[in-house]
């Protein structure tokens, strides 16, 4: 979490590192700052508790136009409250080192026990600052606390000082430090935490992720694990944090800047909601046909003897994306393939249970979920392969996993996950259709039949955004409620686990998703005259048992809004209902989701919470 900014150029900083911010704020929004550098070694830092709109109020006030070079940061409270005393950048003593931070030093107090002990003063209660102190006292080492250094030594005190203190960090980080003594260089590291490099024309760029950047340059350089950049505004370089020169090649990003911004919806979210069907054309775009598995084997570099082989799949993930894998549990075990889903923060001794025929699908949006990557690596620890599905080129996940499926969604910045949510479904789908057909489970004909039913799923989606009125309405009528139930069953109960955590992240009520037979066992105790309970019920052939558990609530006093289709709104009673349209019972829950993510937007709308960031979430969680 947290974003992280830098630039260098001729451009004025300041203006650049707040735009930048404002397209991080997703990843953490409770304080941010900048510091910028100007060439006569003045240092510019304002920070404010709160969101980027007042950091840009109170830098608009001037005064750090002269500045080119510079840091900036938007913090999700890890070590410390959100306040401006925590927020970054943070200095050392001397307030000439500034540093900006994403991740965690784990070894913070150990070090700034012997850093207070050297007599540095601390001004924050965070992880981060030790590091500002931790470079002022290498730069003590090197004997450049007096101003006589000379000026072409600046650049190899700074790297050295630098490189010294970033090996003795440990933890997760993506760093960027400016030396105000040196402003013709910035410092950078990766560790665990992603950071990017944009390459523009006598200008680069520093960030968590390309969006803050996108608008100034498509050219980027994805910085490796333990690896460090020294970046001047016509070259940079890269080494080991032991000090050996590394190499890239630049990669350009199709993602256009507009892509990242709201065009004319009130907030991302909804955006990403309309953005659903194209979301899943481009993730099945060119995959799908034939369905044999040698399409998807050719892109995966996956041998089809491999998908053969393989008897377990396991999915890992976290959040939404953890429902994406239970639904691609269900999925596989419908074509008769053994299937688990499980948290990525639970998957521990599981592990140690692989074997080489496991397949572990590896499932997240961004690519950079703490949890999920060290379940990978356990995984792959204990012998299986592991297939990631990401929306996040170049991603830590991506270089972790032995093959990567991109899901083609663009940017979701929005904090609540909705078409990445459609994107991994779809990806999902995709790879359980081509290993049924590799295993001879699906024959030709029903794998035609497959792949044409999930081509019609696109069009699907835009009839139900059409409805997106009558859904509002649905949703006003329950705006002041206070508790939510949904059930279902089967591929879709992972469906009303979403639609309760949409409504939990957004509008801070309680919701709760429940398997609909598991109601009589326990939680229908809970229900009271009025209560409102979704029911996703589409046709399938568990509906009159579905019909039943509806009655059973009915009976206590829900006020049930069904899910259903033609069909099935035959068979269930309901006080409201959403009408889909109707598709094969496999398919379902990439259209049942749909209502549901309306229905939680127009509740938080209606309770006029912050949509896009809600409280106490941030986007990309890479802390464990
Ligand atoms: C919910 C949501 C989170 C994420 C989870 C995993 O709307 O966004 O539950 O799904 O934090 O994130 P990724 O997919 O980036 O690994």
């Amino acid at each position: 979490m947290c974003g992280i900014t830098g630039y260098i150029g001729e451009q004025n900083a300041a203006d650049i590192l707040v735009d930048g911010l404002k397209r991080l704020e997703y990843r953490g929004y409770d304080s941010c700052g900048i510091a910028v550098v100007d060439s006569k070694n003045a240092l510019y830092l304002r920070r404010v508790s709160g969101r980027v709109a007042a950091l840009e109020t109170l830098v608009a006030k001037g005064p750090p136009k002269g500045g080119r070079t510079g840091v900036g940061h938007t913090r999700w409270a890890t070590h410390g409250a959100p306040s401006e005393d925590n927020a970054h950048p943070h200095t050392d003593c001397s307030e000439q080192v500034v540093v900006v931070h994403n991740g965690i030093i784990e070894n913070y107090l150990a070090l700034k026990e012997k850093l207070l002990a050297q007599g540095h003063k601390f001004k924050s209660e965070t992880d981060t600052e030790v590091i500002a102190h931790l470079i002022e006292e290498k730069l003590k080492h090197l004997h450049v606390q007096e101003k006589a250094v000379r000026s072409d030594m600046l650049e190899p005190v700074f790297f050295e000082a630098f490189r010294h203190a970033v090996g003795e960090l440990k933890g997760s980080f993506a760093l960027a430090v400016v030396w105000a003594r040196c402003p013709g260089m910035i410092m950078a590291a990766r560790m665990y935490s992603p950071l990017v490099i944009g390459l523009g024309k006598g200008e680069h760029f520093i960030a968590s992720d390309v969006s803050a950047f996108l608008k100034h340059t498509k050219r980027v350089i994805f910085v490796n694990d333990g690896e460090m950049a020294a970046v001047r505004k016509d070259s940079m370089d890269f080494y080991t944090f032991q000090g050996k020169k590394t190499s890239h090649e630049p990669v350009t990003i199709q993602w256009d800047s507009t892509m990242a911004e709201k065009g004319g919806y009130r907030h991302f979210m909804l955006k990403e909601i309309h953005e659903q069907a194209e979301a899943v054309e481009n993730t099945l775009r060119g995959r799908l046909l034939p369905l044999d598995g040698e399409v998807l084997g050719r892109e995966l570099l996956m041998p089809v003897e491999f998908m053969r082989a393989v008897e377990t799949v396991q999915f890992i993930a976290c959040g939404t994306a953890y429902h994406a894998g239970m639904v691609g549990r269900g999925l596989f075990e419908h074509f008769g393939i053994n299937a688990e889903a499980d948290f990525a923060s639970e998957f521990t001794d599981r592990a140690k249970l692989l074997d080489k025929n496991t397949l572990v699908v590896a499932i997240s949006q961004s690519g950079e979920t703490a949890d999920t990557i060290f379940a990978v690596r356990e995984a792959r620890a204990g012998g299986a392969k592991v297939l990631a599905i990401t929306n996040t080129v170049g991603s830590t996940l991506t270089r972790e996993a032995d093959y990567v499926l991109h899901t083609h969604c663009g940017p979701e910045i929005g904090v609540a996950s909705t078409k990445a949510f459609l994107g991994q479904l779809a990806a999902i789908y995709l790879v359980a259709g081509h290993f049924a057909a590799a295993k001879g489970l699906l024959d030709k004909t029903d794998a035609r039949a497959y792949a044409e039913e999930l081509l019609r799923i696109p069009r699907h989606i835009e009839e139900i955004l059409a409805r997106e009125a009558e859904i509002e309405k649905i949703a006003a009528a329950f705006a002041s409620s206070e508790h939510f139930l949904f059930i279902s069953r089967r591929l879709n109960f992972p469906i009303a686990l979403e639609g309760a955590l949409k409504i939990k992240e957004i509008s801070y009520v309680h919701a709760e998703g429940y398997a609909a037979g598991e109601m009589k066992h326990g939680p229908i105790a809970i229900i009271y005259k009025g209560m409102p309970l979704l029911a996703v019920a589409p046709s399938s052939s568990s509906l009159d048992l579905m019909a039943g558990n509806v009655e059973e609530a009915k009976a206590r006093g829900a006020d049930v809004v069904a899910i259903v289709d033609e069909d099935s709104k035959k068979t269930v009673k309901a006080s409201r209902y959403i009408v889909l349209p109707r598709t094969g019972e496999l398919f379902s829950p990439l259209l049942t989701v749909i209502p549901l993510q309306l229905f939680a937007y127009y509740v938080a709308l209606a309770k006029k919470c912050d949509i896009d960031k809600p409280r106490n979430l941030a986007k990309s969680v890479t802390v464990r």
